[in-house]
Protein backbone atom coordinates (compact mmCIF):
# COMPACT_ATOMS: atom_id res chain seq x y z
CA UNK A 1 0.00 0.00 0.00
CA UNK A 2 1.08 3.62 -0.72
CA UNK A 3 1.99 5.62 2.07
CA UNK A 4 1.98 9.34 2.02
CA UNK A 5 4.12 11.25 3.60
CA UNK A 6 4.19 15.22 4.47
CA UNK A 7 6.59 15.98 6.93
CA UNK A 8 6.93 18.28 9.85
CA UNK A 9 7.82 21.79 8.20
CA UNK A 10 9.54 22.36 11.55
CA UNK A 11 11.83 20.03 13.00
CA UNK A 12 11.35 19.38 17.36
CA UNK A 13 14.61 20.28 18.65
CA UNK A 14 15.99 16.43 20.70
CA UNK A 15 15.77 16.02 24.07
CA UNK A 16 18.98 15.57 26.36
CA UNK A 17 18.58 11.97 26.95
CA UNK A 18 19.53 11.76 31.05
CA UNK A 19 15.56 13.94 30.99
CA UNK A 20 13.66 11.09 29.50
CA UNK A 21 11.54 9.20 31.60
CA UNK A 22 8.73 7.13 30.19
CA UNK A 23 6.37 7.95 27.63
CA UNK A 24 6.39 12.16 28.08
CA UNK A 25 7.81 13.05 24.62
CA UNK A 26 7.00 12.83 21.47
CA UNK A 27 8.58 12.75 17.89
CA UNK A 28 8.10 15.02 14.56
CA UNK A 29 5.65 12.35 12.93
CA UNK A 30 2.89 10.04 13.42
CA UNK A 31 1.45 6.86 11.43
CA UNK A 32 -1.82 6.99 10.53
CA UNK A 33 -4.40 4.72 8.39
CA UNK A 34 -8.43 4.11 8.70
CA UNK A 35 -10.54 1.09 8.25
CA UNK A 36 -13.75 0.52 6.65
CA UNK A 37 -16.17 -2.70 6.89
CA UNK A 38 -16.11 -2.40 2.78
CA UNK A 39 -12.82 -0.75 1.77
CA UNK A 40 -10.57 -2.34 4.52
CA UNK A 41 -7.53 -0.07 5.30
CA UNK A 42 -7.04 2.39 3.28
CA UNK A 43 -5.15 6.30 3.71
CA UNK A 44 -1.77 5.14 4.92
CA UNK A 45 -0.35 8.61 5.50
CA UNK A 46 2.91 9.78 7.96
CA UNK A 47 1.71 13.19 8.97
CA UNK A 48 3.10 15.73 11.60
CA UNK A 49 2.58 14.87 15.50
CA UNK A 50 -0.73 16.69 15.77
CA UNK A 51 -3.99 16.25 18.06
CA UNK A 52 -6.68 13.82 16.50
CA UNK A 53 -9.89 15.32 15.77
CA UNK A 54 -12.66 12.47 16.33
CA UNK A 55 -16.45 12.67 16.19
CA UNK A 56 -17.57 13.31 20.21
CA UNK A 57 -20.07 9.96 19.12
CA UNK A 58 -16.72 8.00 18.21
CA UNK A 59 -17.07 4.30 19.27
CA UNK A 60 -13.97 4.44 21.41
CA UNK A 61 -15.05 7.65 23.90
CA UNK A 62 -18.08 5.11 24.75
CA UNK A 63 -17.33 1.63 24.80
CA UNK A 64 -13.59 1.55 24.77
CA UNK A 65 -12.87 -0.37 21.74
CA UNK A 66 -9.06 0.42 21.75
CA UNK A 67 -6.16 -1.71 21.62
CA UNK A 68 -2.23 -1.05 21.68
CA UNK A 69 0.88 -2.25 21.40
CA UNK A 70 4.70 -1.47 23.05
CA UNK A 71 7.45 -2.06 21.32
CA UNK A 72 11.19 -0.77 20.98
CA UNK A 73 13.87 1.05 18.98
CA UNK A 74 17.16 0.36 20.15
CA UNK A 75 20.23 2.23 18.75
CA UNK A 76 23.30 -0.61 18.13
CA UNK A 77 27.13 0.53 19.05
CA UNK A 78 27.80 1.07 15.20
CA UNK A 79 24.90 3.67 15.05
CA UNK A 80 22.38 1.67 13.57
CA UNK A 81 18.74 1.01 14.76
CA UNK A 82 16.99 -2.20 15.72
CA UNK A 83 13.63 -3.70 16.77
CA UNK A 84 13.31 -6.44 18.83
CA UNK A 85 10.73 -9.46 17.98
CA UNK A 86 8.45 -6.81 16.29
CA UNK A 87 6.20 -9.81 14.36
CA UNK A 88 5.31 -10.68 17.65
CA UNK A 89 3.93 -7.29 18.48
CA UNK A 90 2.05 -7.43 14.87
CA UNK A 91 0.52 -11.12 15.79
CA UNK A 92 -0.52 -10.24 19.41
CA UNK A 93 -2.03 -7.02 18.42
CA UNK A 94 -4.21 -9.25 15.77
CA UNK A 95 -4.93 -11.57 18.52
CA UNK A 96 -6.31 -8.85 20.61
CA UNK A 97 -8.66 -7.18 17.05
CA UNK A 98 -9.86 -10.42 17.24
CA UNK A 99 -11.25 -10.52 20.85
CA UNK A 100 -12.22 -7.05 20.79
CA UNK A 101 -13.71 -7.10 17.09
CA UNK A 102 -11.27 -4.42 15.79
CA UNK A 103 -9.95 -5.19 12.45
CA UNK A 104 -6.80 -7.20 11.66
CA UNK A 105 -3.87 -5.55 9.69
CA UNK A 106 -2.15 -8.23 7.30
CA UNK A 107 1.31 -9.25 8.94
CA UNK A 108 3.32 -7.93 6.03
CA UNK A 109 1.14 -4.25 5.77
CA UNK A 110 1.97 -4.01 9.88
CA UNK A 111 5.57 -4.89 9.41
CA UNK A 112 5.64 -2.62 6.00
CA UNK A 113 4.26 0.63 8.01
CA UNK A 114 5.96 0.22 11.27
CA UNK A 115 9.77 -0.23 9.70
CA UNK A 116 8.69 2.73 7.13
CA UNK A 117 7.85 4.89 10.03
CA UNK A 118 10.88 3.97 12.06
CA UNK A 119 12.89 4.74 9.34
CA UNK A 120 11.64 8.33 8.81
CA UNK A 121 11.87 8.86 12.64
CA UNK A 122 15.16 7.18 13.67
CA UNK A 123 17.23 10.21 14.27
CA UNK A 124 14.78 10.33 17.50
CA UNK A 125 16.25 6.64 18.79
CA UNK A 126 18.51 7.84 21.98
CA UNK A 127 22.11 6.33 22.45
CA UNK A 128 22.64 6.88 26.39
CA UNK A 129 23.06 3.60 28.22
CA UNK A 130 19.47 2.35 28.85
CA UNK A 131 17.52 4.73 26.42
CA UNK A 132 15.18 3.74 23.29
CA UNK A 133 12.72 4.84 21.57
CA UNK A 134 9.41 3.12 22.39
CA UNK A 135 6.60 2.81 20.09
CA UNK A 136 3.27 2.94 20.52
CA UNK A 137 1.02 1.09 17.98
CA UNK A 138 -2.64 1.68 18.84
CA UNK A 139 -6.11 0.78 17.23
CA UNK A 140 -9.90 2.57 18.00
CA UNK A 141 -13.39 2.06 16.49
CA UNK A 142 -14.15 5.00 15.15
CA UNK A 143 -18.01 4.65 14.26
CA UNK A 144 -19.93 8.17 14.41
CA UNK A 145 -23.04 6.42 16.32
CA UNK A 146 -24.37 5.25 19.19
CA UNK A 147 -25.02 1.79 18.87
CA UNK A 148 -23.36 -1.20 20.31
CA UNK A 149 -21.88 -3.32 17.76
CA UNK A 150 -18.84 -4.61 15.92
CA UNK A 151 -16.73 -1.30 14.87
CA UNK A 152 -17.25 -0.75 11.09
CA UNK A 153 -14.53 1.93 10.93
CA UNK A 154 -11.53 2.00 12.40
CA UNK A 155 -8.46 4.04 12.67
CA UNK A 156 -4.62 2.39 13.44
CA UNK A 157 -2.15 4.88 14.78
CA UNK A 158 1.41 4.54 15.34
CA UNK A 159 3.80 7.45 17.96
CA UNK A 160 6.88 6.91 19.12
CA UNK A 161 8.34 8.29 22.64
CA UNK A 162 12.23 8.52 23.47
CA UNK A 163 12.16 6.60 26.77
CA UNK A 164 14.62 6.17 29.60
CA UNK A 165 13.25 3.11 32.49
CA UNK A 166 9.85 2.83 33.28
CA UNK A 167 10.38 2.61 36.66
CA UNK A 168 11.98 5.69 38.56
CA UNK A 169 13.95 2.59 40.81
CA UNK A 170 15.76 1.98 36.95
CA UNK A 171 17.39 -1.23 37.40
CA UNK A 172 17.16 -1.53 41.10
CA UNK A 173 14.56 -3.39 43.06
CA UNK A 174 10.68 -2.11 42.96
CA UNK A 175 8.12 -2.75 46.04
CA UNK A 176 5.24 -4.38 44.40
CA UNK A 177 1.83 -5.08 46.78
CA UNK A 178 -0.29 -7.84 46.02
CA UNK A 179 -4.03 -7.21 45.48
CA UNK A 180 -6.46 -9.13 47.04
CA UNK A 181 -9.44 -6.94 46.40
CA UNK A 182 -9.73 -5.77 43.03
CA UNK A 183 -8.75 -8.03 40.20
CA UNK A 184 -7.91 -7.39 36.67
CA UNK A 185 -9.29 -9.98 34.80
CA UNK A 186 -11.22 -13.24 34.50
CA UNK A 187 -10.62 -16.53 32.09
CA UNK A 188 -13.20 -15.64 29.14
CA UNK A 189 -12.57 -11.85 29.64
CA UNK A 190 -10.02 -9.38 28.23
CA UNK A 191 -7.08 -10.26 30.28
CA UNK A 192 -5.37 -11.69 26.96
CA UNK A 193 -6.07 -8.86 24.72
CA UNK A 194 -3.85 -5.56 25.34
CA UNK A 195 -6.88 -3.22 25.48
CA UNK A 196 -6.79 -0.01 27.42
CA UNK A 197 -9.71 -0.82 29.15
CA UNK A 198 -7.67 -3.48 31.23
CA UNK A 199 -5.73 -0.29 32.51
CA UNK A 200 -8.34 1.59 33.16
CA UNK A 201 -9.62 -1.18 35.55
CA UNK A 202 -6.26 -1.18 37.26
CA UNK A 203 -6.14 2.36 38.53
CA UNK A 204 -7.66 2.05 41.51
CA UNK A 205 -5.59 -0.72 42.91
CA UNK A 206 -2.30 0.89 41.41
CA UNK A 207 -3.89 4.33 42.75
CA UNK A 208 -4.10 2.62 46.63
CA UNK A 209 -0.67 0.85 45.99
CA UNK A 210 0.99 3.81 45.53
CA UNK A 211 -0.36 5.53 48.52
CA UNK A 212 1.58 3.13 50.70
CA UNK A 213 4.85 3.54 48.64
CA UNK A 214 4.32 0.49 45.77
CA UNK A 215 5.31 0.61 42.39
CA UNK A 216 2.65 -1.23 41.10
CA UNK A 217 0.18 -4.39 41.85
CA UNK A 218 0.72 -8.00 41.62
CA UNK A 219 -2.83 -9.51 40.62
CA UNK A 220 -4.28 -12.33 41.54
CA UNK A 221 -6.45 -14.90 39.24
CA UNK A 222 -10.40 -13.29 39.08
CA UNK A 223 -12.36 -16.07 40.82
CA UNK A 224 -10.43 -17.59 43.96
CA UNK A 225 -8.16 -14.29 44.09
CA UNK A 226 -5.97 -17.55 44.95
CA UNK A 227 -3.08 -17.92 42.04
CA UNK A 228 -0.71 -15.14 41.43
CA UNK A 229 -1.50 -13.38 37.52
CA UNK A 230 0.79 -10.62 36.82
CA UNK A 231 1.95 -6.84 37.27
CA UNK A 232 0.16 -3.72 36.12
CA UNK A 233 2.70 -3.85 33.24
CA UNK A 234 4.72 -6.97 33.19
CA UNK A 235 4.75 -10.50 33.68
CA UNK A 236 6.50 -12.37 36.87
CA UNK A 237 9.24 -15.07 37.37
CA UNK A 238 10.04 -16.37 40.32
CA UNK A 239 13.11 -18.09 42.14
CA UNK A 240 11.80 -20.58 44.21
CA UNK A 241 15.02 -23.12 44.74
CA UNK A 242 15.97 -23.79 41.62
CA UNK A 243 12.81 -23.93 39.52
CA UNK A 244 12.20 -20.63 37.77
CA UNK A 245 8.48 -20.53 38.28
CA UNK A 246 5.83 -18.42 36.16
CA UNK A 247 2.42 -17.99 35.67
CA UNK A 248 1.00 -19.89 33.06
CA UNK A 249 -1.16 -18.04 30.28
CA UNK A 250 -4.86 -18.99 31.20
CA UNK A 251 -6.49 -16.46 29.77
CA UNK A 252 -6.40 -13.85 31.92
CA UNK A 253 -2.83 -12.16 31.68
CA UNK A 254 -0.67 -10.66 28.95
CA UNK A 255 1.28 -13.15 27.03
CA UNK A 256 4.01 -11.25 27.49
CA UNK A 257 7.25 -11.20 24.38
CA UNK A 258 9.76 -10.69 27.29
CA UNK A 259 8.50 -13.15 28.65
CA UNK A 260 8.82 -15.64 26.55
CA UNK A 261 12.09 -14.14 25.51
CA UNK A 262 13.38 -14.71 28.99
CA UNK A 263 11.67 -18.54 29.08
CA UNK A 264 13.83 -19.58 26.30
CA UNK A 265 16.75 -17.56 27.64
CA UNK A 266 16.85 -19.75 31.24
CA UNK A 267 16.09 -23.05 29.26
CA UNK A 268 18.97 -22.50 26.73
CA UNK A 269 20.87 -21.71 30.12
CA UNK A 270 19.48 -24.73 31.55
CA UNK A 271 17.45 -23.67 34.09
CA UNK A 272 14.23 -25.54 34.83
CA UNK A 273 11.39 -23.48 34.14
CA UNK A 274 7.57 -24.29 35.34
CA UNK A 275 4.37 -22.32 33.33
CA UNK A 276 2.20 -23.11 36.23
CA UNK A 277 -0.12 -22.27 38.55
CA UNK A 278 1.36 -20.69 41.62
CA UNK A 279 -0.57 -19.73 44.79
CA UNK A 280 -0.05 -17.40 47.05
CA UNK A 281 0.00 -19.44 49.71
CA UNK A 282 2.76 -21.29 48.00
CA UNK A 283 4.84 -18.04 47.10
CA UNK A 284 4.01 -17.04 50.79
CA UNK A 285 5.76 -20.38 52.22
CA UNK A 286 8.85 -19.79 50.09
CA UNK A 287 9.35 -16.18 51.19
CA UNK A 288 8.73 -17.55 54.97
CA UNK A 289 11.12 -20.90 54.93
CA UNK A 290 13.79 -19.09 52.42
CA UNK A 291 13.29 -20.74 49.30
CA UNK A 292 12.32 -17.86 47.50
CA UNK A 293 15.78 -16.49 46.03
CA UNK A 294 14.64 -14.03 43.48
CA UNK A 295 11.22 -12.46 42.32
CA UNK A 296 11.74 -10.18 39.20
CA UNK A 297 9.02 -8.68 36.63
CA UNK A 298 9.58 -8.39 32.71
CA UNK A 299 7.89 -6.27 29.89
CA UNK A 300 9.27 -4.07 27.08
CA UNK A 301 8.53 -0.87 28.98
CA UNK A 302 10.10 -2.49 32.56
CA UNK A 303 12.99 -4.18 30.74
CA UNK A 304 13.87 -7.21 33.34
CA UNK A 305 13.06 -5.61 37.14
CA UNK A 306 14.09 -6.93 40.00
CA UNK A 307 11.22 -7.59 43.02
CA UNK A 308 12.59 -6.46 46.38
CA UNK A 309 9.97 -6.57 48.70
CA UNK A 310 6.39 -7.85 48.27
CA UNK A 311 3.51 -6.85 50.65
CA UNK A 312 0.78 -9.16 51.07
CA UNK A 313 -2.13 -8.49 53.52
CA UNK A 314 0.29 -5.43 55.72
CA UNK A 315 3.00 -8.36 55.94
CA UNK A 316 5.94 -6.88 54.26
CA UNK A 317 8.77 -9.54 52.70
CA UNK A 318 11.86 -8.70 51.81
CA UNK A 319 13.32 -10.40 48.55
CA UNK A 320 17.30 -11.34 48.07
CA UNK A 321 18.35 -8.97 50.77
CA UNK A 322 16.24 -5.89 48.61
CA UNK A 323 18.89 -6.54 45.82
CA UNK A 324 19.32 -7.52 42.15
CA UNK A 325 19.79 -11.46 42.19
CA UNK A 326 22.06 -13.35 39.70
CA UNK A 327 19.69 -14.85 37.35
CA UNK A 328 17.67 -11.75 37.20
CA UNK A 329 21.21 -9.63 36.70
CA UNK A 330 22.17 -12.71 33.88
CA UNK A 331 18.39 -11.78 32.23
CA UNK A 332 18.86 -8.38 31.96
CA UNK A 333 22.49 -8.03 30.64
CA UNK A 334 21.44 -11.36 28.04
CA UNK A 335 18.23 -9.68 27.16
CA UNK A 336 19.49 -5.57 26.87
CA UNK A 337 22.72 -6.73 24.81
CA UNK A 338 20.69 -8.68 22.32
CA UNK A 339 18.09 -5.46 22.02
CA UNK A 340 21.01 -3.06 21.97
CA UNK A 341 23.58 -5.22 19.40
CA UNK A 342 26.27 -5.78 22.29
CA UNK A 343 25.99 -8.91 22.05
CA UNK A 344 25.11 -11.47 19.01
CA UNK A 345 21.83 -12.68 18.53
CA UNK A 346 21.41 -15.63 18.23
CA UNK A 347 18.03 -16.40 18.35
CA UNK A 348 17.26 -14.00 14.74
CA UNK A 349 15.28 -11.56 16.84
CA UNK A 350 16.19 -8.45 16.46
CA UNK A 351 15.15 -6.53 13.00
CA UNK A 352 17.43 -3.78 11.46
CA UNK A 353 16.03 -0.74 10.25
N1 LIG B 1 1.62 -7.62 31.31
C1 LIG B 1 1.04 -6.42 31.12
C2 LIG B 1 -0.25 -6.16 31.78
C3 LIG B 1 1.66 -5.45 30.30
O1 LIG B 1 1.10 -4.26 30.12
C4 LIG B 1 2.89 -5.77 29.70
C5 LIG B 1 3.56 -4.80 28.83
O2 LIG B 1 3.40 -4.79 27.67
C6 LIG B 1 3.45 -7.04 29.91
C7 LIG B 1 2.79 -7.93 30.72
C8 LIG B 1 4.72 -7.44 29.24
O3 LIG B 1 4.55 -7.68 27.88
P1 LIG B 1 5.72 -7.46 26.84
O4 LIG B 1 6.89 -8.20 27.36
O5 LIG B 1 5.22 -8.03 25.58
O6 LIG B 1 5.98 -6.01 26.77
C1 LIG C 1 4.89 -2.07 27.57
O1 LIG C 1 5.72 -2.60 28.27
O2 LIG C 1 5.07 -1.84 26.37
C2 LIG C 1 3.60 -1.69 28.07
O3 LIG C 1 2.70 -1.60 27.30
C3 LIG C 1 3.44 -1.32 29.45
C4 LIG C 1 2.68 -0.06 29.53
C5 LIG C 1 1.32 -0.24 29.99
C6 LIG C 1 3.42 1.09 30.04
Amino acid sequence: MEIKITKAPVLKEKPDSSTLGFGKIFTDHMFMMDWNSEKGWYNARIVPFENLSIHPASTVLHYGSEIFEGLKAYRRADGKVQLFRPIENIRRMNNSAERLCLPQIPEDLAMEVLTTFVDLEQDWTPSAEGTSLYLRPFMFGNDESLGVHAVHNATYVIIASPVGSYYKEGINPVKIMIEDEDVRAVRGGTGYAKCGGNYAASNRAGERAAQKGYAQVLWLDGVERKYIEEVGAMNVMFKIGDEIVTPMLSGSILPGITRKSCIEVLKDKGFKVSERLLSVDELGEALQNGTLKEAWGCGTAAVVSPIGELCYKDVKYTINNGEIGETTQMLYDTLTGIQWGKIEDTYGWTKEI
